[in-house]
Formats: structure tokens, C-alpha cells, sequence
């Protein structure tokens, strides 16, 4: 069986380097734009037949090497009694301002809530060949907290920024440690090769905060995910960090250190690979332009790592974050096509 991680595709006696991108169902493809038309996104998340329908489009149009589950970060907040809707970003019945909203979260979740997560990964795993890899996905902790408390990741972040010293960051992650760890591991257990910690607002904290607060809770979580799941991956993608975060990070249960396109991978790589595999970081906004540049844009990416000598077994390709919602769907083809056929070692 061909993964993404060690049993890599040959051709020719060379390794592909394997890709996928955050958010390749979405907004840009038309097969998602179509089921889209009937149903809504809340639909597609939680009716597992769709949400596999959704995940398998860019696979069978693009042929990425791995499929990732069609779900949405935020469900734990909603687990959490706190009335998510998307309309379409998402919107929350309330938020944490102050210690006693704490007390509004529901204290007893349904252990059940995850199922449709569960049910769309098995039939995802049935739907795809052996030489596509399955990921799960979950929020990481600090980034579903700064939406709990802002209701999104955008701004300064001053309210979930003084909520780490309020109590309210402990008070919350207390509550929702043991959800976000279920979600983990129900989706390992239904089949995913690999579970995603997306941490998209992480990057707004000191490196000092990060330490303290971020890693305490994704440690946490990785070591108590891999007594259950010794085999089952961990990628753990943040945004806005530096080097000097991801040297803080220092967790053997993560395998994968997924980066956005601020960090010189090349450099990413060198100095990490041999701790984690390296996930990235193309940057989504050169999907947008012509043909012919991005394919330059290609090339130089992958002349940098050639030029530094990376080890290209330890890279897996993919954007510095998601799709975005206009990206020309040509473009997104022809790039994986261009990766299939060139980066090869
Ligand atoms: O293909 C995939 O990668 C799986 C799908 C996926 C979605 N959300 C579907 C989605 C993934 C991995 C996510 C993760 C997610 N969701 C994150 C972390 C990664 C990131 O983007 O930083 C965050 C912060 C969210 C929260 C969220 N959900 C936002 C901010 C929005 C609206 C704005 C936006 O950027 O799309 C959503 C809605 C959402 N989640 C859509 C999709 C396809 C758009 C729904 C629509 O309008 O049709």
C-alpha cells in the first residue's frame, strides 16, 4: 500500500513526492459548487455519503495523493452548546468575554456527536484505492479557543490574549481537551491514516506564550491520541509562526510539521527533517496567476530544495495554508500534474 509518509509512488525507479492541499474541496471546484446548489454546508459536513462525495471530488478530478475528510474545525464549539452556524462564515450563538460564560458551555457533551465523522472517514476509506492515504482533521486547542472567545481568528486577539491569565483559556480547555481527543481518535479509528491539528491562529502568540499555554494542551492531546494509535500520524500545521516557535514544539508523537509560505523550507527542512516529516508551503495566492508563471513559481520552489540539498523523503508538498475560494481549478490541475511529473528524487 502507497502513503504519503513511508511507501511512497516509484516511477522510474524515482520517489514522487507526495501532495495535497488544506481545503481542495471548497469553494473553487465545481463539483463542490454543484452539491452545493442542494445542499447546505452544514448538509455536506454531516451526512457522511455527501461529505465522502465532497472529499472524493478533487481526488478523482486532480489526483491528490490524499483525501481529507470534508468536516469543518468548528463542530466542537458547537459540541459545546455554543449554536454554530455558518451563514456562510461561521457565526456562534455566543462568545467567552468573561470567566462565568464558561459556565453556558454544556458540561456534558454526547459522545456520540462525532459519529458523522466517523462514518464519512470508513466510507471514504472504502471509496479510495490503497494509494490514497485518508485525513482526519481537528482544531488545536488555542485556535478553537480564539474563536470561542472572538468568533473568529481575525484582529489582535486581545480578548483570548488576556484570557490566558483570566482563567478562562484553562477553564475552557478543560472542557474541551477530552472532545477534541475523541474527535481525534474516532476518525483514527474509522480509518484515517493520519490526523491534521490545524492551528491557524497560533501564530499571534509569543514564542513565550507559546510555550507555556499552546503546547502544554496539542502535547496533551498527541501523547494521550498515540497510546490508543501508535501508527496513525500526527500533522500538526500552524500559521504565522517562525522558526523559533517550531523549535519550541519539541514532540515526538508529531510527525509531520506542516508550515505556511513565510518560512524558507528549504531551511524548515534542513533543520527539522530529521525530527519530523515537513509539510508545505507554497503560497495559495500564486494559484491565481497565469499558467505559465505559476509553473516558474514551480520550478524555482523546487530548484530551492534541490539547490539545498533537502531530503526530499522527508517533504511532503503542499500549500503554506488552504485553496482559495477563487482559484482557477485549471491551475490547481495542471500544478499537481506538474508535481507528479517533476518532483521526483
Ligand atoms: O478540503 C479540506 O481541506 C477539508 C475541508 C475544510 C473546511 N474547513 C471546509 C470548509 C477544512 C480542513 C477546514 C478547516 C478550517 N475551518 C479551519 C482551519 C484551517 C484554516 O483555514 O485556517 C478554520 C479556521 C475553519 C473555520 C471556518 N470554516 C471558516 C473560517 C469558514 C469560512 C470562511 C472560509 O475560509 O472558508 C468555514 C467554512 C468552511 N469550511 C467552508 C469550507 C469548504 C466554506 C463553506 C462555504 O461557504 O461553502
Amino acid at each position: 500500500m502507497n502513503d504519503i509518509f513511508e511507501n511512497r509512488i516509484k516511477v522510474d525507479n524515482k520517489t514522487r513526492v507526495p501532495v495535497w492541499f488544506m481545503r481542495q474541496a471548497g469553494r473553487y471546484h465545481d463539483h463542490y459548487q454543484n452539491m452545493k446548489k442542494k445542499n447546505t454546508f452544514m448538509e455536506l459536513c454531516k451526512t457522511p455519503p455527501l461529505a465522502c462525495e465532497v472529499t472524493m471530488g478533487p481526488i478523482r478530478d486532480f489526483d491528490f495523493d490524499a483525501a481529507i475528510l470534508f468536516s469543518d474545525l468548528l463542530f466542537p464549539l458547537e459540541q459545546l452548546g455554543m449554536d454554530l452556524i455558518y451563514d456562510p462564515g461561521p457565526k456562534l450563538g455566543f462568545q467567552i468575554d468573561k470567566l462565568e460564560d464558561i459556565k453556558k458551555l454544556n458540561h456534558n457533551p454526547d459522545h456520540n456527536f462525532f459519529n458523522f465523522q466517523a462514518e464519512a472517514t470508513t466510507l471514504l476509506r472504502e471509496a479510495l484505492s490503497d494509494t490514497k492515504s485518508v485525513l482526519g482533521f481537528v482544531g488545536a486547542p488555542f485556535t478553537l479557543y480564539a474563536y470561542a472567545v472572538e468568533g473568529s481568528h481575525a484582529g489582535s486577539l486581545v480578548s483570548s490574549k488576556v484570557g490566558l491569565f483570566d482563567g478562562r483559556y484553562e477553564a475552557f480547555c478543560e472542557l474541551l481537551l477530552p472532545n477534541v481527543l475523541h474527535e481525534m481518535k474516532i476518525q483514527a479509528k474509522a480509518g484515517a491514516n493520519a490526523v491534521c491539528l490545524f492551528d491557524t491562529a497560533v501564530g499571534e502568540l509569543t514564542v513565550n506564550d507559546f510555550k507555556e499555554f499552546a503546547i502544554p494542551k496539542i502535547k496533551y492531546l498527541t501523547s494521550e491520541f498515540k497510546k490508543e494509535f501508535p501508527n496513525t500520524k500526527i500533522i500538526y500545521y500552524s500559521r504565522n509562526t517562525h522558526v523559533k516557535h517550531l523549535r519550541e514544539i519539541q514532540d515526538r508523537n508529531i510527525d509531520v510539521l506542516g508550515v505556511d509560505w513565510r518560512h524558507d523550507l528549504a531551511e524548515v527542512i534542513n533543520e527539522f527533517s530529521k525530527d519530523y516529516y515537513i509539510q508545505g508551503n507554497f503560497d495559495p495566492c500564486w494559484l491565481h496567476l497565469e499558467w505559465s508563471q505559476v509553473e516558474k513559481k514551480l520550478e524555482t520552489f523546487h530548484k530551492e530544495l534541490v539547490d539545498a540539498n533537502v531530503d526530499f523523503s522527508k517533504w511532503i508538498c503542499g500549500l503554506g495554508h488552504g485553496v482559495l475560494q477563487h482559484t482557477p481549478e485549471e491551475n490547481v490541475r495542471k500544478t499537481i500534474q506538474y508535481i507528479h511529473k517533476n518532483f521526483l528524487y
